[in-house]
């Protein structure tokens, strides 16, 4: 089981987009640890959201810590790029580039915490000699894409087997998770060993932010 305490990352995608500015700063005075920044590029996932220029005009607004998930393809063109806006932790999936390793590398060079995402049918062994350079592993429990969909319950026993590889290691890598997280599915998440819930409908989409992050946060506590 991990040991820290469950960090709560809002998705930035379920927010009002008309008022970017504001929406971050409320989750912010709402208790959020992390601000999680879901980058879409119309080709790797069907949908398109944004990119440099939006995370580095938001970066002046917030001490937050900026999750920059990476569902472009290809990746490593661009890595330079999301580092310089400000991404504190850069995750990317094995699919979006020949060479995970070297990605994971570039992360680092540039001075970002690299994490690896794995989609619904992608094997727990693909982050098996990565491990190494990961500060996080994230688990999708929707396919990439678009917010509010489904929680897929098909993918708990790969949070579970992921817990044993981390644990491992002896290092505090964090076991992200990322889609349909609800107080009603953290609890058997962080029971398999998840420490770090990305929600987007289940906070943006709540009348009241800070009810909506204690109640995460106590779900998977
Ligand atoms: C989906 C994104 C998620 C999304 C989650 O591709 O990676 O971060 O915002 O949305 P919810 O929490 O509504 O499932
Ligand atoms: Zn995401």
């Amino acid at each position: 089981m991990p040991a820290r305490a469950p960090i709560v990352a809002p998705s930035l995608l379920a927010a009002d987009f008309a008022r970017l500015g504001e929406e971050l700063r409320a989750v912010e005075q709402a208790g959020a640890d992390w601000l999680h920044l879901d980058v879409m590029d119309g080709h790797f996932v069907p949908n398109i959201t944004f990119g440099p220029p939006l995370i580095k005009a938001l970066r002046p607004l917030t001490r937050m810590v900026f999750d920059v998930h990476l569902m472009i393809a290809p990746v490593d063109p661009y890595i330079a790029a999301f580092a310089e806006a400000g991404a504190d932790r850069i995750l990317v999936h094995p699919e979006s580039g020949p060479h995970l390793h070297r990605t994971l590398q570039a992360i680092a060079a540039h001075g970002c915490k690299p994490g690896v995402v794995l989609n619904p049918s992608t094997p727990v062994e693909s982050i098996e000699w990565v491990l190494d350079l990961c500060e996080t592993v994230m688990v999708m429990t929707v396919n990439p894409g678009f917010g509010g969909q489904a929680f897929l319950d098909s993918q708990l026993p790969k949070v579970a087997a992921l817990r044993k590889k981390i644990d491992a290691t002896g290092r505090a890598i964090a076991l992200e998770i990322d889609g349909g997280v609800t107080p009603h599915t953290a609890p058997r998440l962080a029971a398999a060993g998840a420490d770090t819930f990305v929600a987007g409908t289940a906070v943006f989409g709540a009348p009241d932010y800070a009810a909506a992050i204690a109640a995460i946060r106590t779900a998977a506590g």
